[in-house]
């Protein structure tokens, strides 16, 4: 028999590249089509997802944002890769009821959102966005004051950074900020190597940057009294998620002065409505969640979970399955 005979279809709509492409077909015959390249957006459901799979007769399934539910699980699959740390776009249980190892990609994403963090720290502290709108309007000069005047700044060499989520994204942030001659300082109650209680890192960070998971105990953890506790002038950032803080709170704080500048890469529904107070501050950056978007990110997801489903094809046992159970 033809040595290509018996191998299997992998469906991906996923973004892919790079050496886990490479592997990917060493195994499989590709059909890639990706999501992030459609115009308009296409995101799959359950039925759609499915309807494909018999069109392409694939066995392997790799997505990043298209829904993995109900009928999918229908189809005889034999691994489903979701291109995420956090795989919420597939129903594990039904995939498990099934029989199909789900698998993940953790980290993937966190030198991205750990450098996007540095870029939105220096822009906020160095009003790297108003300075940019002032030369472009050709308004260098206002208020009777020179650019000198009004931009000034402390150096963040020498600064204390307090790390809330000593995770993926933390700890490369860690030696970035370390790599900028800051003191890091780190509150994770699940991590050994973190330094410090909450309180006690508000009161000492001059940098707050956020980098835990949404749960029970961390949504809306920085609210009122954890802003008030905070230095005066400190810098808040998150590039996590808008859950862990309560934003009036935060709008509240930046208003009345008592912090320095804010810098946030996410929002509560994608989005700050139009017209929010924050909209108008300069001592503010906002980015609508792109802190992972990376080709890295893409290249990093591409090999975790081409190497995995190698080593479920050996008979060996993937690095990142969420539902080891499946496994004979
Ligand atoms: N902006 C983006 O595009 C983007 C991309 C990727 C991840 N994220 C977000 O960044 C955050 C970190 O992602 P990650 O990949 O590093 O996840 P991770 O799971 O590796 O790290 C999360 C950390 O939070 C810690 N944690 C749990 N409970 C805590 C608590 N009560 N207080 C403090 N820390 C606590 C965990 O111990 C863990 O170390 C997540 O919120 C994630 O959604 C954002």
């Amino acid at each position: 028999m033809h040595p290509m005979a018996n191998r299997p279809k992998a469906l991906v709509t996923a973004p892919f590249r790079g050496d886990g492409m490479t592997t990917l077909e060493s195994i499989a015959d590709v059909v890639y089509d990706p999501w992030i390249e459609q115009r308009p957006l296409r995101i799959y459901d359950g039925e759609k997802l499915a309807a494909r799979i018999d069109q392409e007769g694939a066995e392997i399934l790799v997505v990043e944002s298209d829904f993995v539910r109900g009928p999918v699980f229908d189809r005889p699959l034999r691994v489903i890769g979701s291109c995420r740390g956090d795989p919420n776009n597939v129903d594990v249980a039904a995939a498990t009821n099934a029989g199909i190892p789900v698998l993940r990609a953790p980290g993937r994403n966190a030198d991205a959102v750990a450098e996007m963090t540095v870029a939105l720290l220096f822009a906020v502290n160095r009003f790297v966005v108003p300075a940019d709108r002032d030369v472009r309007a050709g308004q260098v000069y206002a208020n009777g004051l020179i650019p000198y005047q009004r931009f000034r700044a402390w150096q963040l060499a020498g600064r204390t950074a307090g790390i809330v989520g000593l995770g993926a994204v933390g700890r490369a942030t860690k030696w970035r900020l370390e790599g900028l001659g800051m003191k890091v300082i780190a509150f994770d109650p699940y991590n050994n190597e973190a330094t410090h209680t909450l309180d006690d890192l508000l009161e000492e960070a001059d940098v707050v940057t956020m980098h835990a998971m949404v749960t029970d105990e961390t949504r809306g953890m920085i609210g009122k009294d954890e802003f008030a506790r905070m230095k005066p002038d400190a810098i808040y950032l998150n590039t996590a998620r808008a859950m862990l803080h309560d934003t009036d709170a935060l709008t509240a704080a930046l208003q009345n002065g008592q912090l320095g500048g804010a810098g946030l890469d996410h929002f509560e529904g994608e989005n700050l409505p139009t017209g929010h107070p924050m909209c108008s501050m300069q001592n503010v950056v906002l980015t609508p969640h792109i802190g992972g978007a990376t080709y890295d990110t893409e290249a990093n997801h591409s090999r975790m979970i081409a190497d995995d489903i190698d080593r479920l094809f050996r008979g060996e046992r993937p690095l990142h399955i969420v539902n080891p159970e499946v496994l004979k």
